[in-house]
């Protein structure tokens, strides 16, 4: 992985006609970034080289009209770039999926069967499913993403089968605990191990660092590259290949690691990118603890958001990481 702006996360409003129990925004402020904040973004960026833009929130649907008008100024501005929209999937319906056809795909979070996913995301289920259906009929690549956490996880399986048999793509990501009240949520490492595995054999999108420890040829991949090759050659890709903006322009290394390195409306992009001393640490990869000493520091690096949730230290080794139970042979 080289040095560069590749992904820029434009949570474009916080607010959200939901109220999850794990997400990691606790104000779901109305602000949205204005039409000509946006356009900046898109310049700046693209003069550092980013090629991809997620789309979320707080719920980008939220922005009516206008979510469609600013993903078409990424095309017209950065014509190259991918753009994601990430998605509760509730007001779908309210646009022809014609007009989805700008995105390169649409992720729609969904938490597991119907109970689970009602209890976490608010009742909401079946019209959710049903929005993905009409779209994926229209022909939009539609991708489930969901996010594990304690009480999702023992449904993991027969979830990911059951979206597998309807036709669907499937992504899983991890709970990270930015705010205190989600640590009673995080996984034990022995749950992360059980969700890591299962979501590799079903052959889930998983672009989470640590799904190295049960992916043998990506084991073997980085391996090979880490003999070859001095430093980073993969892995978490917060500072390092991604930022994350908010809606009042605050600028962060990801939006799972929310530490503000800077303000759009004080420096320009390239300013952070480029001088700001976090971005450079976390660059550099220099870590404590089991991640310091790992044979897969330069390939994975743990999450460096889940180290700075539970330690304050975004150095720390990753508290989630399964692999001292791979090395004792537990799993
Ligand atoms: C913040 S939401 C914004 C987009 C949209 N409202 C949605 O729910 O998809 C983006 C993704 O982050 C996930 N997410 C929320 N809180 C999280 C947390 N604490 N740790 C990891 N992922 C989280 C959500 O489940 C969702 O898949
Ligand atoms: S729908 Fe998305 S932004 Fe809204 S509360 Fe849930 S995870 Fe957070
Ligand atoms: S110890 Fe750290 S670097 Fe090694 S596999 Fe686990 S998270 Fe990745």
């Amino acid at each position: 992985m080289g040095l560069g702006l590749h992904l820029i996360i434009v949570e474009l409003t916080h607010a959200c006609n939901l109220r999850c129990k794990h997400c990691y925004l606790s104000n779901f402020s109305s602000t949205s970034i204005a039409k000509d904040d946006f356009i900046n973004i898109i310049v700046q960026s693209k003069d550092l080289g980013a090629w991809a833009y997620a789309f979320t929130g707080g719920e980008p649907l939220l922005l009516g009209e206008r979510l469609f008008e600013y993903a078409n100024l990424v095309v017209k501005l950065n014509p190259k770039a991918k753009i994601y929209l990430e998605t509760n999937g509730t007001l779908l319906h309210l646009y022809p999926p014609k007009a989805f056809e700008v995105f390169n795909n649409v992720q729609v979070s969904l938490e597991e069967p119907k109970d689970i996913n009602d209890f976490i995301r608010g009742k909401a289920f079946s019209k959710v499913l049903n929005n993905v259906f009409r779209l994926k009929a229209y022909g939009i690549e539609v991708i489930i993403n969901i996010t594990v956490n304690k009480i999702n996880i023992n449904t993991l399986r027969e979830f990911i089968e059951a979206l597998l048999k309807e036709g669907l793509k499937v992504g899983i990501q991890f709970l990270t605990p930015t705010r205190p009240e989600l640590k009673r949520l995080a996984l034990s490492r022995r749950e992360f191990a059980r969700a890591l595995k299962v979501a590799i054999k079903l052959g889930v999108k998983i672009d989470d660092p640590r799904r190295i420890l049960f992916d043998k040829h990506l084991c073997e991949q980085a391996l090979a590259k880490i003999r070859k090759k001095k430093g980073i050659v993969g892995g978490c890709t917060a500072g390092i290949a991604t930022l994350a903006i908010d809606p009042s322009l605050n600028v962060y290394p990801c939006s799972r690691l929310r530490i503000k390195i800077g303000n759009l409306r004080k420096q320009t992009l390239d300013k952070i990118w480029l001088e700001n001393d976090l971005l450079w640490l976390l660059r550099k990869r220099e870590l404590k603890g089991k991640c310091g000493k790992c044979i897969f520091k330069y390939a994975c690096g743990g999450c460096r958001g889940d180290a700075y949730a539970i330690y304050g230290d975004v150095l720390a080794e990753d508290p989630f990481c399964p692999y001292v139970l791979v090395e004792k042979g537990i799993c």
